[in-house]
């Protein structure tokens, strides 16, 4: 089974969010937090931006041979633990696609995109330069 990766804007700010450090970040860190103590097996990666940013916090689901999945609306403070539910349903679609009737709350009102999985296609040689 291939390994989940959660992408985390580092770079969303919440609404009216006064603070130095981003809600994105903010949520980066509880995410790692929350994984310390979890059976989960996931990768955590935080990227500069997911270009949905109207739509903080934002994250997507990513694993080879699988659709990608980009979800927003999070708060960082409380979203950690939906987000790797989540992520454990994720990980355990052959294809990526939860069931529509498994998915938290937030991620059916949350979801942005769908990406089909990527394919690989190796360098034909006359191609290369
Ligand atoms: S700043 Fe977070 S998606 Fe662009």
């Amino acid at each position: 089974m291939s390994v989940t990766t959660i992408y985390v804007c580092t770079n969303c700010r919440a609404v009216d969010d006064p603070s130095d450090i981003r809600a994105g970040a903010r949520l980066l860190a509880a995410l790692e937090n929350s994984l310390i103590d979890s059976p989960l097996t996931v990768r955590l990666e935080g990227v500069e931006c997911l270009s949905v940013c109207k739509r903080p916090c934002t994250v997507a689901f990513s694993a080879p041979g699988k659709w990608t999945y980009v979800y927003g609306d999070f708060t960082a403070e409380t979203a950690p633990e939906t987000i790797l539910a989540g992520a454990a349903l994720y990980s355990v679609a052959e294809d990526g696609l939860i069931p529509w009737k498994q998915r938290p709350d937030a991620l059916k009102k949350g979801v942005i995109a769908r990406l089909p999985p990527s394919v690989s296609s190796p360098l034909i040689p006359e191609q290369v330069p």
